[in-house]
């Protein structure tokens, strides 16, 4: 037996690596975060810290769909190669983990650690199954956990919870910013249809001080996961309220818009009551920003839809992250909007790019014969001349196909993936999407960023977003350029991108 047992443990773990290989899903993005196995949901706790990008997520370990959630947790130096770690925080006697922030208390508020060690300290909902089956309305309150090596192990504190709730059935996705016109930390909570704001002088102890949203903006469904970013606009400060809804997104399901204004402490002072949306896609949800990158404002979204998420055909593990997005401030006319652009650390994965400066695309323009082994992670970028009508369409030999793109008479970018492959596990998935073109600048500039089972369309240089998903049956590996008129392409740059290293 002694002998048999190294021989039968190899043959073990062989089988297990072949496995593994063998059905290695072909849907699984290659250049977008995913759990090595089971449920993520929302993005959580994203601080960067001492040179390392933490992400913490919504994360149920027991199967691929939603159930007690725990933070699961991954790192990466360039926001794009990214490792899973052990899971952060599993739910206890106050009830699940949901969604929160996370900050690095630099002046050691809280006490959890010291000036020269600073703690990081995260902000959380508990939602308690047992209040919510009693129908107490309570049952959503804010905890908070300290860690004081750098992300990998954290301490819940002693006196959970910190901010009881008043009575709100809805109360939750705590966002938490140093405030420095208050010098003060300042916490954003979605509160069902509005947001409400608390301030702590240490991140215990909180106090309201105002609300926002009540009968503004888009309320086709719940408030969820908000956050308030500051911009400098030219020397005036601008600030920014991102909120997730769910449903009642620009096209069905869950979605996130935002609000330009002001903050003064209390309350927020949208500059106009015009909806506006992060992405117009149906999949970028619950999306917010790192804290502690000092200006630079990046943004990443949990890429799915609270409509279909728990249905996609994917079984080892369920969701993808989009691209982390740099977001800056662009007028338009009188108008400011957000803009969303891949983070240039997209590059790291860039293999050798391929340009074409000008092509008249007509009828169609086959890309691939001009490609060196397209592989199923690439980035497009492109410039359509006098913003004429185009689609890249990207199919298999099945002709299962996907469009992006734009049509000139409706003003509307687009993505259709009514015959994308696997799409029967939901009624409304297998179909046409689309969105208003913001921009009136003469040509777009497009950039598209396609991976095994999504796209991300940053129109007009981010001014509009689209992010969809979709199930092949076989790898989507040619790409073409269609266009019912004639149509000039400049500057098209194909950069295949290797998948991240694991
Ligand atoms: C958003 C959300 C949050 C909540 C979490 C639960 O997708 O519903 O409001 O905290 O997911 O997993």
């Amino acid at each position: 037996m002694k002998k048999i047992m190294p021989l039968l443990c190899s043959f073990l773990l062989c089988a297990q690596f072949l496995l593994s290989q063998t059905f290695e899903d072909p849907n699984r993005p290659l250049i977008h975060f995913t759990p090595k196995e089971h449920w993520m949901n929302d993005p959580n706790g994203m601080v960067f810290y001492n040179g390392v990008y933490h992400l913490f997520f919504q994360y149920y370990p027991g199967a691929s769909v939603w159930g007690p959630m725990h933070w699961g947790h991954a790192t990466s130096k360039d926001l794009v190669n990214w490792e899973e770690q052990p899971i952060a925080l599993y739910p206890d006697k106050l009830g699940y983990i949901f969604s929160g922030s996370a900050v690095v208390d630099k002046n050691n508020t809280s006490g959890f650690g010291s000036t020269k060690k600073p703690p990081l300290v995260a902000i959380f909902t508990q939602h308690d199954t047992a209040g919510e089956r009693a129908h107490t309305k309570t049952f959503q309150n804010q905890s908070i956990a300290y860690s004081t090596n750098g992300g990998k192990t954290w301490v819940k504190y002693k006196n959970n919870p910190v901010l009881k709730n008043p009575g709100d059935e809805d109360f939750r996705d705590p966002k938490v910013m140093w405030y420095a016109d208050g010098n003060e930390w300042m916490m954003t909570l979605a509160v069902k249809d509005h947001v409400e704001f608390y301030s702590s002088p240490n991140l215990k102890d909180w106090t309201k001080q105002g609300e926002f949203g009540k009968g503004i903006g888009a309320h086709g469904g719940v408030w969820e996961c908000p956050d308030l970013i500051s911009f400098d606009d030219n020397g005036k400060k601008v600030w920014v309220l991102i909120v997730s809804i769910n449903p009642g997104g620009p096209n069905g399901g869950s979605a996130t818009q935002y609000f330009v204004g002001n903050f003064d402490g209390k309350t927020f002072t949208p500059f106009n009551d015009k909806i506006k949306w992060i992405d117009y896609g149906p999949d970028d949800y619950a999306g917010v920003t790192w804290s502690n990158t000092d200006d630079r404002k990046i943004f990443l979204g949990w890429m799915s839809n609270w409509a279909y998420g728990q249905l996609v055909p994917t079984s080892a593990w369920r969701s993808a992250m989009t691209i982390p997005r740099n977001l800056n401030l662009v007028h338009v006319g009188d108008e400011i909007y957000v803009t969303s652009k891949p983070v240039v650390e997209l590059n790291v994965l860039t293999g050798k790019a391929q340009a074409i400066p000008n092509l008249i695309v007509y009828k169609k323009y086959d890309l691939t014969p001009d490609l060196v082994n397209a592989p199923r992670s690439f980035k497009l970028d492109f410039t359509v001349k006098d913003a004429k009508s185009f689609a890249v369409k990207l199919s298999n030999e099945k002709n299962e196909r996907l469009l992006v793109g734009y049509n000139e008479a409706k003003k509307e970018f687009y993505i259709n993936r009514g015959a994308t492959g696997n799409a029967d596990f939901q009624q409304d998935f297998a179909k046409e999407r689309s969105a208003p073109r913001i921009s009136t600048a003469e040509n777009i500039h497009t950039t598209l960023v396609a991976d095994a089972s999504s796209v991300e369309l940053f129109a007009d240089d981010g001014l509009t977003v689209m992010t969809e998903i979709f199930f092949p049956t076989s790898p989507f590996d040619l790409i073409q350029l269609t266009s019912d008129e004639p149509v000039t392409i400049n500057n098209l740059i194909y950069s295949p991108l290797k998948p991240m290293k694991k």
